[in-house]
C-alpha cells in the first residue's frame, strides 16, 4: 500500500484554489488506487514553529551529545521528518506569496531539511560534501497565483521564486521526481479564473492517468 502525504499551505479554507486542487488530486488518485494510505499535514492552519537559536544548537549537536532539553527542541522536527520519510508520494499545495512560498511552508522546509536526518555534510569529501538521505518520492506540487504566466515558458517565470527554489531544496534532501501544476488569475475571478482552474484540473487528471509506478508517461 502506498502512502500519500498531502501538504496544504494556504491559510484559506474553502476559498483556497490550492486546497481545491490538492483535494481533487486526492479524490481522483484514491479512485484509481483505493488502497492508498493518506496523511494530511495542514501547514496553512497549523504552521510549524520557526527555528530558534536553541533548535539550531540541538540540530547541529551530535545525537549522542544532546541534552534532554535539546532532544525536546527537535520533537516537532522529528515528527515532521518521520511522516515525510514514511510517504511514497507527496501532494503539495502552495499559494504564491510575494513571488515565493508562504512563511508556513518555509518553516516546514527549515524543520525537515536537517543535518544527519535528511542530508549529510562531509567536508572531507571535496567532490560531494552534501549528501541527500531521503528516498525518492513521486511529488506533485500545485501552485496558485493571483496573476498568471509564472509557469516555465510564461512571461513572469523570471519572477517565480517557488519552482526554482523547490527544484533546489527538494533534490538537496533526495526528492527530485517533481511535477508542477499551475493555476492563476485568482485576483481576476470570473471566466479568467475558471479557465485557469479548468486547465489545472485537466493537468491533475492527466498526471494521475499517466502515472506508471514512479514515472509520468509523457508530461505535457
Ligand atoms: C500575502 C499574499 C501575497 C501574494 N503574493 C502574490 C504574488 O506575488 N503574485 C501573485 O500572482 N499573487 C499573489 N498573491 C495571490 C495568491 O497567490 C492567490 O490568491 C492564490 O490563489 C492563493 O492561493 P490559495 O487560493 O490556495 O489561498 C498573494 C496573496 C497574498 C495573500
Amino acid at each position: 500500500m502506498k502512502k500519500i502525504l498531502r501538504i496544504d499551505s494556504s491559510p484559506r479554507s474553502s476559498r483556497s484554489q490550492t486546497r481545491r486542487l490538492t483535494q481533487q488530486f486526492i479524490t481522483q488518485w484514491c479512485t484509481k488506487y483505493p488502497d492508498t494510505e493518506l496523511i494530511h499535514r495542514d501547514l496553512g492552519h497549523q504552521p510549524p514553529t520557526p527555528v530558534s537559536e536553541a533548535w539550531i544548537a540541538a540540530a547541529f549537536a551530535p545525537p549522542g551529545q544532546r541534552t534532554e532539553s535539546m532532544t525536546n527542541q527537535l520533537t516537532e522536527s522529528d515528527a515532521l521528518l518521520n511522516e515525510l520519510i514514511a510517504a511514497d508520494i507527496l501532494v503539495i499545495g502552495i499559494p504564491m506569496y510575494n513571488f515565493s512560498v508562504p512563511a508556513s511552508f518555509k518553516a516546514w522546509i527549515d524543520q525537515v531539511v536537517r543535518i544527519g536526518r535528511s542530508f549529510l555534510f562531509e567536508p572531507e569529501d571535496k567532490q560531494q560534501p552534501y549528501k541527500p538521505l531521503l528516498a525518492e518520492k513521486l511529488t506533485f506540487i500545485i501552485i496558485a497565483t493571483g496573476d498568471a504566466g509564472y509557469e516555465p515558458g510564461g512571461p513572469y517565470f523570471f519572477l517565480n521564486q517557488i519552482e526554482p527554489y523547490l527544484r533546489t531544496v527538494f533534490p538537496f534532501i533526495g526528492i527530485s521526481n517533481l511535477h508542477f501544476v499551475y493555476t492563476g488569475n485568482d485576483e481576476f475571478g470570473g471566466e479568467r479564473l475558471q479557465q485557469s482552474l479548468d486547465a489545472a484540473q485537466q493537468k491533475v487528471q492527466y498526471l494521475i492517468t499517466n502515472t506508471i509506478g514512479n514515472t509520468i508517461k509523457k508530461e505535457v
